[in-house]
C-alpha cells in the first residue's frame, strides 16, 4: 500500500461511523473548480447511497461569510471538499457545534481539535498525486465499498487539477491516482490508450482540433484554419468521411493518427518548440458518458467552465450522468470559451502597451477589470504555449472581489532552471496580506488590492537570485 494511504484510511474510518450515525441534514461544502465539482458529485452519490438527508453548496473560497452562513443551519454534521484545510481557525471559531469532516489536499493552516475528522493527503505525507476528489473518493469507498464505482470522478478531478505530468519517461497520472484510474478500468467505467493529444477527439473536424490547438501547439497552424487544412493534406490524410461528413480524430487509424503525431512533431522542431514530442500521450476515456463527453481531458474542461461561469451545479449533474444538462453544459462552454478568446484578444493587442505588459526577468501582465478573475489563468496559460512572449515566467493580475487575483505559469525548461511557482507565489502572497499555492510550473495567488508593484519588485528579487546565481553556461540563451 502507497505509504501514507493507511493514515487517511484511518481518518476515513472515523468519518464513517460519524456519517452512519447521523440522522439529521448534513452540510456538503465544495469547491468550484473540476476537483471540486467531482468531490462535490461523489459526496452527493455516496451520501445518497447511505440514504442520508443532505445539502450541497459550491463556492469559489471558503471566507468567513460562508462559514457563518453555514453554522447558521446549526448543522450536526458538516463535510467540506477540496477545501477547508486552509480555514482550520475559521472552522473552529463557527463551526464549534458542529462535527466537521474536511476531505482536502490542499496545504493546511491551523491545528484541527477533536471535533474536526481531517482527511488530508500532505498531512498524511503523501505531496502529490492526489486531487480533493482523489481524498474525497477514498473517504467515500471506506464508507461503502459500493462508492468504487465513483473512480472516475476521482480521476476527472486530478486531470481537472493538472496532475498529469512525468515521473521518468512515464507522462500521465501516476502515484495514487494511477492506483484509482486501475480501479475505473477493472470495472469497465475507463480506458486510457495513447493517442494525439488534441482537444475535440470526438467533437470537433480534424481540422478545427488543429487550428484551435493550444497544447499542444503548432506553430504556423494553430490558429490558422486554411493552413491546419493544408496541413492535413501535405500529411496525405483525408479531412472526410467517405459520407462527405468530416473526420475527428477518434475516426483516424493508430497509422494515421502516428502520421499526423510525426508531423506535427516536425513543424514543432523546425520552429524550436520545447519539448515537440509532447503530443502524442495517455488519452483517458470515460466510457459511461455520451460520445462528445468521452475524453476525460474534456470533460474537466467544461466542468472548470461550468464552475467558472457560475453553473457548478450544472457540473455536478453530468457528473451524475444527468443527460438533461449536456446541451445547457455546451452553452456554458461556448460561453467560456468565447470570454477566454476575448480576454486574449485584448491581451495581444496589448502586448506593446507598457501600462500592460511590463517585463523583467519575469513577464507582468496587468488586466485590472479587463480580464475576469475566472480566466485569467487561462489567458495566461494561452500566451505561455503560443510563443508570443519571451521564454519567462508569467504573471497575470486581474481585479478580484477579495483583492488582485494572480495566474503565473512558466515552461518546462524554466521549472528545470530551479523555478518554484508554487514556492514564489506562497511566500509572496502571504507577504502581501494574500494566500497562494499551487504547482511547480502553475500556481496562483490572491493578494491585497495596491500590492501589485511590490510583488513584482519581490518576485524579480526572487528570479534574479535563481537565475543569475547558476553557473553561466545554464543561462545559455537567457535573454534579460
Ligand atoms: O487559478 P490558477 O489556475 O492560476 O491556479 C493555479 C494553481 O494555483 C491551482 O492548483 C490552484 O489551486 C492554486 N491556487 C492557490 N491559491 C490561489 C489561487 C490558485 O493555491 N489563491
Ligand atoms: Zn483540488
Amino acid at each position: 500500500m502507497i505509504e501514507g494511504l493507511e493514515r487517511m484510511i484511518k481518518e476515513a474510518i472515523k468519518a464513517k461511523d460519524i456519517i452512519k450515525n447521523t440522522t439529521s441534514r448534513i452540510m456538503v461544502v465544495s469547491h468550484y473548480d473540476a476537483d471540486g465539482i467531482c468531490s462535490a458529485a461523489i459526496m452527493y452519490k455516496a451520501l445518497r447511497r447511505e440514504g442520508k438527508d443532505f445539502h450541497i453548496s459550491i463556492v469559489k473560497q471558503l471566507s468567513e461569510n460562508i462559514l457563518e452562513n453555514v453554522s447558521k443551519a446549526k448543522p450536526e454534521v458538516v463535510i467540506f471538499t477540496d477545501l477547508g484545510s486552509g480555514q482550520i481557525n475559521f472552522i473552529k471559531k463557527h463551526l464549534s457545534c458542529s462535527i466537521t469532516v474536511i476531505c482536502d489536499h490542499h496545504e493546511p493552516q491551523g491545528e484541527p481539535d477533536e471535533s474536526i475528522i481531517h482527511i488530508n493527503s500532505l498531512v498524511a505525507g503523501i505531496p502529490e498525486h492526489i486531487s480533493g476528489s482523489g481524498v474525497t473518493y477514498l473517504f467515500a469507498r471506506t464508507l461503502n465499498p459500493e462508492n468504487v464505482d465513483l473512480s472516475p470522478l476521482a480521476i476527472i478531478g486530478a486531470i481537472g487539477d493538472s496532475q498529469i505530468d512525468s515521473i521518468g519517461i512515464d507522462w500521465g497520472l501516476n502515484g495514487i491516482n494511477k492506483e484509482i484510474l486501475k480501479e475505473a478500468g477493472e470495472r469497465g467505467l475507463m480506458k486510457v490508450e495513447k493517442g494525439l493529444r488534441l482537444w475535440g477527439r470526438y467533437s470537433r473536424p480534424l481540422h478545427k482540433a488543429l487550428e484551435y490547438s493550444i497544447d499542444p501547439y503548432i506553430p504556423g497552424i494553430s490558429g490558422s484554419e486554411s493552413a491546419a487544412v493544408q496541413f492535413l493534406q501535405e500529411a496525405g490524410i483525408d479531412p472526410k468521411k467517405p459520407d462527405g461528413g468530416w473526420r475527428t480524430i477518434s475516426d483516424l487509424t493508430i497509422e494515421e493518427q502516428r502520421k499526423l503525431a510525426d508531423e506535427i512533431i516536425k513543424e514543432r522542431i523546425r520552429n524550436n518548440h520545447e519539448n515537440p514530442e509532447y503530443v502524442f500521450g495517455d488519452v483517458y476515456e470515460l466510457l459511461d458518458k455520451p460520445e462528445e463527453f468521452r475524453d476525460a481531458n474534456e470533460f474537466a474542461t467544461m466542468l472548470n467552465a461550468c464552475g467558472k461561469m457560475g453553473k457548478a451545479y450544472l457540473g455536478v449533474m453530468i457528473c451524475l450522468n444527468m443527460k438533461n444538462a449536456y446541451p445547457e453544459v455546451k452553452k456554458v462552454l461556448e460561453m467560456y470559451r468565447r470570454e477566454v478568446g476575448k480576454g486574449t484578444s485584448w491581451l495581444i493587442s496589448n502586448l506593446k502597451n507598457p501600462d500592460v505588459v511590463k517585463k523583467g526577468h519575469g513577464i507582468y501582465i496587468f488586466a485590472g477589470d479587463n480580464i475576469s478573475e475566472h480566466i485569467i489563468s487561462n489567458v495566461v496559460s494561452i500566451v505561455n504555449h503560443s510563443g508570443v512572449l519571451p521564454d519567462k515566467p508569467i504573471f497575470g493580475f486581474a481585479n478580484s472581489e477579495e483583492g488582485i487575483k494572480i495566474s503565473a505559469r512558466i515552461s518546462e525548461k524554466l521549472g528545470e532552471r530551479g523555478i518554484n511557482l508554487k514556492e514564489i507565489l506562497s511566500e509572496l502572497s502571504e507577504k502581501l496580506g494574500g494566500q497562494g499555492g499551487g504547482h511547480m510550473h502553475a500556481a496562483g495567488a490572491v493578494i491585497a488590492k495596491g500590492k501589485e508593484m511590490e510583488f513584482m519588485r519581490m518576485s524579480e528579487e526572487k528570479l534574479s537570485k535563481i537565475l543569475c546565481d547558476q553557473k553561466p553556461e545554464n543561462l545559455a540563451g537567457f535573454v534579460h
